[in-house]
């Protein structure tokens, strides 16, 4: 049985996400898609309610579980029994950060592969930064995330003024 890992900020996560989701449950046996507790930044969801959404959007996908980790991802695909990692690739652009943190994370950990999907074109331009900025204008973010997660956005937002 082969376990996968998608670690990410995923806040919030976007149809370009969920593609990536679908894509890697039909090839691994079983997905876990981890939320990075990041310190660092300063999202808009805490990390329980990205893995509720996360939960919420992924339902329909038998072999997809969702959790959360702080730490190194190697640790903890480690600990979760995954022997690969997901990462998508949109464009170029990503792929100088990406190489780097793949090459980081079999230098600590052998075992623990990166495997790439490259986005599918149709959502090549698409970022959570970007869904942020298009809803904090209060422009439509439909066609970028699932309609629970709009809603959800625009809540928060609205919350936060
Ligand atoms: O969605 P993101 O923000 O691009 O995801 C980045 C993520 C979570 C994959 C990356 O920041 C990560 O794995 N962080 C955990 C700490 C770690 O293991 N870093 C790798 C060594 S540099």
């Amino acid at each position: 049985m082969t376990k996968a890992i998608y670690p990410g900020s995923f806040d919030p996560v976007t149809l370009g996400h969920l593609d990536i989701i679908k894509r890697a449950a039909s090839i691994f046996d079983e997905i876990t898609v981890s939320v990075l507790v990041n310190q660092g930044k300063s999202p808009l969801f805490s990390v329980q309610e990205r893995v509720n959404i996360l939960k919420e959007v992924t339902k329909d996908i038998p072999n997809v579980k969702v959790d959360s980790f702080d730490g190194l991802l190697v640790d903890h695909a480690r600990k979760s029994g995954a022997d690969v990692v997901i990462r998508g690739l949109r464009a170029i652009t990503d792929f100088e950060y990406e190489l780097q943190l793949a090459q980081t994370n079999r230098k600590l950990c052998s075992s623990v592969d990166t495997v790439f999907l490259t986005t599918n074109l149709e959502y090549a331009y698409l970022s959570s930064s970007t869904v942020k900025e298009v809803a904090s204008y209060g422009g439509d973010i439909s066609k970028f995330v699932p309609e629970v997660v709009a809603d959800a956005v625009y809540s928060k937002l609205k919350a936060n003024k």
